[in-house]
């Protein structure tokens, strides 16, 4: 069986797997701390548990899998701290028998997508499975180099990601609400533009919520922002205006103030006072919005919620995204990890395993790893 042209193949377009060796693009970058003894400890098996059902269905079917990961960021360096070891072992537990490479990224040829690296691991390789949708936005060897020689195709978590980003960015039920929290505004700006023409409303907490205020004229006291984006903000505010697209914005803050005690304010914060979460108002706010939608996309804790103080309003939007009827779907490490820490991961209805991934998707529609797997010799049948 054979793809149609354009089409991102599938497993089945692999044909037989019996006795072949199939090389499996995992994203095996999970968070990891280390214990007293100095031993590296997974701390959420979370990205491992999602590669499961692939790696199962090409082993029932008599492939050997050889899987491959990124860990961390090592910079083309071998390093223990970024070792596949801890990974190999819990591996073995749930998949016994797979085979785990060391660290790509031990090797400059990855993340310079070096076709001599490329070569070196598709020898004696039979044919390609993409399942890293978290790394799929990143045009390295190992993403974008096997397709073009082997038989490849998306794995079925990589399917599921993009039938559920896809589906969101191109015919979402409305009320469609974009639910955007974490500090870095930069690295968000393309997709809140995105969001624009596809949301019916944008809801921003977190850090980056200080940045929009201060471009509608607040005194933000020292928060954290970013001034060099204030004109962009200034310019979404009035997109989304001629849009005819509500920008929620948070209208109460809690912080420390200039002495760093714990404060409630206004929307406007007093010389030296720092803001770390939504207030209880905003949060109230921010839930009957998500309680009304009938889709809701979250990215971003609305504060820093590792520190109690600060955790209300991010419990509160994670509560209503448990709650709320609409079509809820969850992506990026942190919104990931604050749902778990609430114990509503199971209450959502897709929680990503891509931060980024997830929101170049909603950007731009398409990926380096898709384009790549579009192009495989089996993809044009
Ligand atoms: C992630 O954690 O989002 C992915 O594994 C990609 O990691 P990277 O941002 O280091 O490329």
């Amino acid at each position: 069986m054979t793809a149609t042209p354009g089409r991102i193949p599938t497993l089945d377009d692999l044909g037989d797997v019996a006795g072949k060796r199939v090389l499996v693009r995992t994203d095996f970058n999970v968070p990891m701390e280390t214990s007293a003894t100095g031993e590296r400890i997974i701390t959420d098996d979370f990205r491992i548990r999602a590669a499961l059902p692939t790696i199962n269905w090409l082993t029932e079917r008599g492939a050997t899998v050889v899987t491959a990961s990124h860990l961390g960021r090592p910079k083309g360096q071998s390093n223990p701290k970024y070792s596949m070891a801890p990974v190999r072992t819990r591996l073995a537990e749930l998949a016994p028998g797979v085979e785990l490479l060391e660290n790509l990224r031990f090797d400059p040829g990855e993340e310079g997508n070096d076709p001599s690296f490329v070569a070196r691991l598709t020898a004696g390789i039979d044919a390609f499975v993409d399942d890293a949708f978290g790394a799929c936005h990143r045009a390295h060897a190992s993403i974008v180099g096997p397709p073009q020689t082997l038989p490849s195709a998306m794995g079925l978590l990589l399917q599921k990601e993009v039938d559920v980003l896809l589906g969101l960015r191109n015919h979402p039920k409305h009320p469609f609400v974009a639910v955007l929290g974490g500090s870095k505004i930069s690295d968000k700006l393309g997709v809140v533009e995105a969001l624009l023409d596809v949301v019916d409303a944008l809801v921003i907490g977190g850090a980056m919520c200080f940045t929009f205020l201060a471009a509608q004229g607040y005194p933000i006291g020292a928060s954290l922002w970013e001034p060099d984006q204030v004109e962009t903000c200034r310019r979404l505010l009035v997109v989304a205006a001629e849009r005819g697209k509500t920008i929620h914005l948070p209208e109460d803050i809690v912080g420390l103030d200039a002495d760093s005690n714990y404060a409630t304010y206004g929307i406007r914060l007093p010389e030296g006072a720092k803001g770390f979460d939504i207030g209880p108002g905003s949060a109230a706010a921010f839930s009957d919005i998500i309680m009304e939608a009938r889709t809701v996309f979250w990215n971003g804790p609305m504060g820093m919620f590792e520190d109690d103080r600060f955790a209300a309003g991010t419990l509160t939007v994670a509560q209503a995204m448990a709650d709320t009827k609409a079509f809820t779907v969850v992506g990026g490490g942190d919104s990931a990890a604050a749902l778990a820490q609430f114990r509503l991961d199971d209450e959502v209805d897709h929680v990503s395993t891509g931060g980024g991934a997830s929101l170049e998707l909603l950007e731009l529609g398409d990926l380096p790893g898709l384009e790549a797997l579009r192009k495989a010799p089996n993809a044009h049948g």
